[in-house]
């Protein structure tokens, strides 16, 4: 199958890990340099503001551009009407725009990548940027009156390596799984289930409970018991693992934060807030079972 022959292709291509090494400090040094702004804005970057990641959004832009760009471009050379290469030099100005929002969520969400993630999505992000680069030179030369036919053939072989690089994209969601809820398929208990005795759980600690299969946060303070999913939306994470900070529990993987009683999700990379879930005592039980009014759609 053909992702078989990329992934195995990608894989041998060693020199990606020394160059993944670099450009995550590079792009995590950035964002660190710029202290809590810095932070701000990586969490704005990564879409947490939309309850979903940001990057995927803005990907859809430049493809369709230069698709148009395509469209306009071959126009152009069966009629040769100046109407539609003016069309195919502003779209293929939107897709650029659109490419460098598009690069700096992507190269962000991959910043917390690690193995064949990282490898799939270093090859994703490089071979996007020789497009943008393409596409520009492509530009320059549209606007500045040089060989059309010259323009046209970069704006095809542009065209041809981001179709490659959404493949890759898809890659990266569909078969790896990066960017998706990581709690999206657990189990969640719709009708009070025994996770714990009473008496096990301490004031103001993290502690892990099982609810069947599924793996709860639960967290005391004072007589209030608050419990929401325990595995991290963004990658898994263990949350009991984290550090608490008021009412936040910081994910121990990639600080992800979380506030520990709605599940609601304060702080990227995750986007996707947690599973909350009621709680009562009954016989010196903790019960548990999914909120209504949770944002988990599941
Ligand atoms: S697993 Fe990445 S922030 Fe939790």
């Amino acid at each position: 199958m053909l992702n078989h022959v990329v992934n195995r292709f990608i894989d041998r291509q060693r020199w990606l890990e020394p160059v993944a090494d670099f450009l995550q400090k590079v792009v995590g040094g950035a964002y660190k340099l710029l202290g809590k702004p810095g932070h701000d804005l990586k969490t704005f970057v990564h879409g947490t503001w939309l309850g979903h990641p940001l990057h995927p959004v803005i990907t859809d832009i430049p493809l369709g551009a230069w698709t148009l760009a395509v469209i306009f471009d071959i126009i152009y050379l069966f009629k040769g009407t100046h109407g539609w290469i003016s069309a195919a030099d502003l779209t293929i100005f939107v897709g650029l725009l659109a490419a460098l929002g598009a690069a700096v969520t992507g190269y962000t969400d991959w910043n917390e990548t690690v193995d064949r993630e990282r490898r799939v999505g270093i090859a994703h992000g490089l071979l996007n940027t020789v497009v943008i680069v393409i596409y520009l030179v492509s530009l320059i030369i549209r606007v500045t009156g040089g060989s059309r036919g010259l323009a046209i053939v970069l704006a095809l072989v542009g065209y041809v390596l981001v179709l490659t690089a959404a493949f890759l994209g898809g890659e990266l969601v569909f078969s790896i799984g990066t960017g998706v809820n990581h709690h999206a398929w657990q189990e969640v208990p719709t009708k009070f289930t025994r996770v714990m005795l009473e008496g096990q759980l301490t004031d103001n600690m993290l502690v892990k409970a099982m609810a069947g299969d599924t793996p709860i946060l639960l967290y005391k303070r004072g007589d209030a018991i608050c419990a929401i999913s325990e595995t991290c939306s963004h990658a898994g994470g263990p949350l009991s693992e984290g550090e608490l900070d008021g009412n936040l529990v910081q994910c121990p993987w990639h600080a992800s934060r979380f506030d520990v009683c709605t599940g609601q999700v304060k702080g990227g990379p995750a986007t996707i807030s947690q599973v909350r879930y009621e709680t009562r005592i009954q016989n010196g039980q903790i019960e548990v079972r999914r909120s209504e009014d949770t944002l988990q759609p599941n």
